[in-house]
């Protein structure tokens, strides 16, 4: 039997829980956790999902703060926002949503926020603490997809994971999760690329399969065994005339093929999705908290 794993719903409970720990604080005096995202030029996906991590704060009872800037701002000009926002006492974490345009150097950016600030989890400082098992802040997909085996009390110890996609963000951090000694984790894990061979003898092999590689429907019926575990991290926007914006989401996996075959699978939208605003979420929570760099 296939069961549907509801990201939206599971985000949800997660926000509310979030909101009944920003009462607590309220409550008790506290600092209000507050997000500052940066927002550079007019990425039609970047401005969704900008919206949408304002409002996720705002329902959660965080503070938030949206700066926005047009293509033209020049990369001086953003690095003197980030360190304006490194130095902003009153933000406890901020992002800079990517993609940037391309007259600025990413990586340079990335490079200039404060690690304790980096609720991203983008900061080499970050990814190579989470490499090393220590406490760090997680990026926003990976930790997403832990919740969600975690929640659903997916059986992770000792089975084969398949990671489809390399990328910083989710395909290389989230094989690194899934193999670390912790719960969920132990797993053994295949990252597959561009230049894996024979593709289809790892996947059918698979009992979870982590699709992550940006292609439309990539992954088919045939190339998975019954009983699988399928999270998809896919946003493909394909365009459809019959759709009301022109355009329809896709993930990296066929669904209806796949789908009759998994124990376990996420929809698009509505699976991973959801989950990656609760992770910035809890990852601004434990900024204001100290979690990982103390007060
Ligand atoms: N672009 C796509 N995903 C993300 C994300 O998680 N954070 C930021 N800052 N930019 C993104």
């Amino acid at each position: 039997m296939t069961n549907l794993i509801d990201g939206k719903t599971l985000a949800n409970t997660i926000k509310e829980e979030i909101a009944l720990e920003v009462n607590e604080i309220r409550e008790n005096d506290g600092k209000i956790p507050h997000l500052a995202a940066i927002l550079v030029g007019e990425d039609a996906a970047s401005q969704v999902y900008v919206r949408n991590k304002v409002r996720s704060c705002e329902q959660v009872g965080f503070e938030s703060t949206l700066i926005r800037k047009d293509t033209s701002t020049t990369e001086e000009e953003l690095l003197a926002i980030v360190e304006d926002l490194n130095n902003d006492p009153e933000i406890d974490g901020f992002i800079v949503q990517l993609p940037l345009p391309k007259h600025i150097n990413e990586e340079k950016i990335t490079l200039a926020i404060d690690p304790k600030k980096d609720v991203d989890g983008f900061h080499p400082a970050n990814f190579g603490r989470m490499a090393q098992g220590l406490p760090a802040y997680l990026p926003a997909t990976p930790f997403g997809i832990m919740q969600m085996l975690d929640r659903y009390n997916i059986e992770v110890e000792g089975k084969e994971c398949v990671v489809l996609g390399r990328s910083n963000i989710v395909g290389t951090p989230i094989s690194i999760l899934l193999s670390r000694k912790a719960q969920p984790g132990n797993a053994t894990v295949s990252l597959c690329h561009s230049r894996t061979q024979d593709l289809k003898s790892h996947t059918l092999r698979a009992d979870i399969i982590v699709a992550a590689l940006g292609i439309p429907e990539f992954l088919r019926g045939d190339m998975v065994k019954e009983g699988v575990v399928i999270i998809d991290v896919g946003i493909n926007r394909v365009d459809d005339s019959t759709a009301k914006r022109g355009y329809r989401l896709k993930g990296d996996v066929h669904f209806e093929e796949v789908a009759p075959k998994a124990s376990f699978i996420t929809p698009v939208p509505g699976g991973v999705g959801p989950m990656t605003v609760t992770s910035l979420l809890m990852n601004t929570l434990k900024a204001s908290r100290g979690d990982i760099y103390g007060k």
